[in-house]
């Protein structure tokens, strides 16, 4: 989708459709003078009131150039936040798009002229119209994506249009890889997607393959990649930048499983198709690398993607094995589906013995986290306060909900084992709170957040303005991070 800033007046912008905000209570003074009293006429008549998600056209509106208006619901105007108005955009791109209408622009008008609106109407528009519908053949010849999207407003914008498209195409690129079913995409695949990535954006990539890792001792991550006939990778991309003002080093860790059967201790069938999904966290740090080249902030980050398949093969790994860690541990493997936190720990490892100075993952980890919080936030653990309030911070700003969850150290005691360093589980509950203390064991006191994401990685069902399947979640936060580090 072309995107472009048009500086108005919304009433000389010449386009297919011209969608605009209108808020509870009364209908939106510019829009109504500009339309003769037709608002006003629409509120009037109590189909629409400017309740959220609320939308309503009108055909060759007088006193416009567009060919359409297109009014979306703002609810109440005092609660109106930058995470609303990209639904708003969303909503508005999607519901134009339904009706085939191929250039759209948006005028959020005059109370939300600012660069952080002016951002999250550009992402809800292009995070809207994208559909997971690649291999669609038949329905797909009669639809009409939404080529152009104009946004109006002040020539000073420019920047931050151009930034936000930048990252909701990076995080579109995510929700497109993490939909990948596993027979179109094992760990080989996501590493040449990494390859091609780097290429293209100008980042360093390494891959390491099985031998490496076997010279290396990264035995956790291969215990779980050995029962399966596709091999693993550990991807490692680098972005280094030109100027630096700081010593840190970011690390984005992402588990990478293309699919988790469970292995050994084999997932029941309903639902287990989901698990195709189980490597949004490595997709969500590929994305935001690729946005994080285009942007060049002024912080090093390398980004670490352990990518598997974790399935019961004649060689995969029992109950009751015991493995040796890059870091030199030994783990009690008791159930073969906590594979997540048993590929994350080598990559952490390795991302320590790279020298990076704060680690940040995001993880399709438990589905512990979905009792807890459902699908509305990503749980948030930590070992430092300060590292996880600027990561927070940046969520915020980018409107992806996230929640801290306690760490305290009782929990940890359920990973004991009597046979070796620790086992890879606990008892059913706080089954969150304990695979973080896990992955914690092995982050040798350097900052470290871990964002588990399994209940918010992908939608079961659309919402009006996000189609079913992957939400490209964190991706934002990472960006946001990376290029506000000073
Ligand atoms: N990939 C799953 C977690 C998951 C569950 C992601 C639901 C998305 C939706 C993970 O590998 C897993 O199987 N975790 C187990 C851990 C348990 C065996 C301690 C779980 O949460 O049941
Ligand atoms: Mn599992
Ligand atoms: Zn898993």
């Amino acid at each position: 989708m072309e995107v472009d800033l048009n500086t108005g007046p919304f009433e000389e912008v010449e386009t297919e459709a011209l969608a605009v905000l209108s808020f509870e209570g009364a209908p939106d003074a510019a829009v109504d003078a500009a339309t003769a009293g037709w608002l006003k006429e629409l509120y009037d008549s109590g189909e629409f009131s400017g309740k959220a998600r609320e939308t309503a056209l009108l055909y060759r509106p007088a006193g416009l150039r567009a060919k359409r208006l297109l009014v979306v619901g703002g609810g109440k105007a005092e609660e109106f936040t930058p995470a609303e108005m990209r639904k708003a955009s969303a909503i508005a791109a999607r519901t134009l798009q339904s009706k085939k209408v191929p250039r759209i622009a948006f005028a959020p008008g005059e109370g939300h002229a600012a660069a952080d609106f002016a951002s999250a109407a550009v992402e809800g528009a292009i995070l809207g119209v994208f559909e997971p519908d690649r291999y669609k053949t038949e329905s797909k010849k009669d639809e009409k994506p939404v080529e152009a999207f104009s946004l109006v407003g002040g020539a000073e914008l420019r920047g931050a249009v151009e930034q936000a498209r930048i990252v909701a195409e990076a995080q579109n690129f995510t929700r497109e890889l993490a939909n990948e079913p596993a027979n179109r995409l094992a760990p080989a695949d996501l590493a040449n997607r990494a390859r091609e990535t780097a290429a293209a954006y100008g980042l360093e990539c390494e891959v390491l393959d099985q031998d490496r890792m076997r010279q290396l001792g990264m035995g956790a991550l291969l215990g779980v990649a050995q029962g399966s006939a596709q091999p693993p990778a550990l991807i490692v991309l680098g972005y280094t930048p030109e100027q630096s003002f700081t010593a840190d080093h970011l690390a984005l860790v992402g588990k990478g499983v293309t699919f988790d059967t469970g292995g050994i201790s084999i997932k029941p069938a309903d639902g287990m198709e989901k698990m195709k999904y189980d490597m949004c966290g490595g997709a969500a740090v590929l994305g935001a690398m690729r946005a994080i080249a285009q942007l060049k902030p002024a912080v090093r980050v390398t980004a670490l993607i352990p990518a598997v398949e974790n399935m019961p093969g004649a060689k995969a790994q029992r109950p009751g094995d015991i493995v040796t860690t890059l870091a030199g541990k030994t783990v009690e493997v008791l159930n073969t589906d906590a594979e997540g936190r048993l590929i994350l720990i080598d990559a952490i490892t390795y991302a320590i013995q790279l020298g990076c100075t704060h680690l940040l993952d995001a993880a399709t980890l438990t589905g512990s986290v979905v009792v807890a919080l459902g699908h509305h936030r990503v749980g948030a653990f930590s070992n430092n306060d300060e590292f996880l309030a600027k990561v927070l911070a940046s969520a915020g700003r980018q409107g992806e909900k996230m929640w801290r969850m306690p760490m305290d150290a009782e929990y940890k005691e359920q990973l004991k084992s009597p046979f070796a360093d620790l086992a890879n589980i606990g008892t059913r509950w706080g089954g969150s709170i304990v695979a973080a203390w896990f992955l914690r064991e092995f982050v040798a006191d350097k900052p470290w957040v871990h964002l588990d994401i399994a209940g918010t990685a992908y939608l079961d069902d659309a919402k009006p303005w996000m189609a079913k399947g992957p939400t490209g979640v964190t991706v934002r936060t990472f960006v946001d991070l990376a290029t506000n580090w000073a």
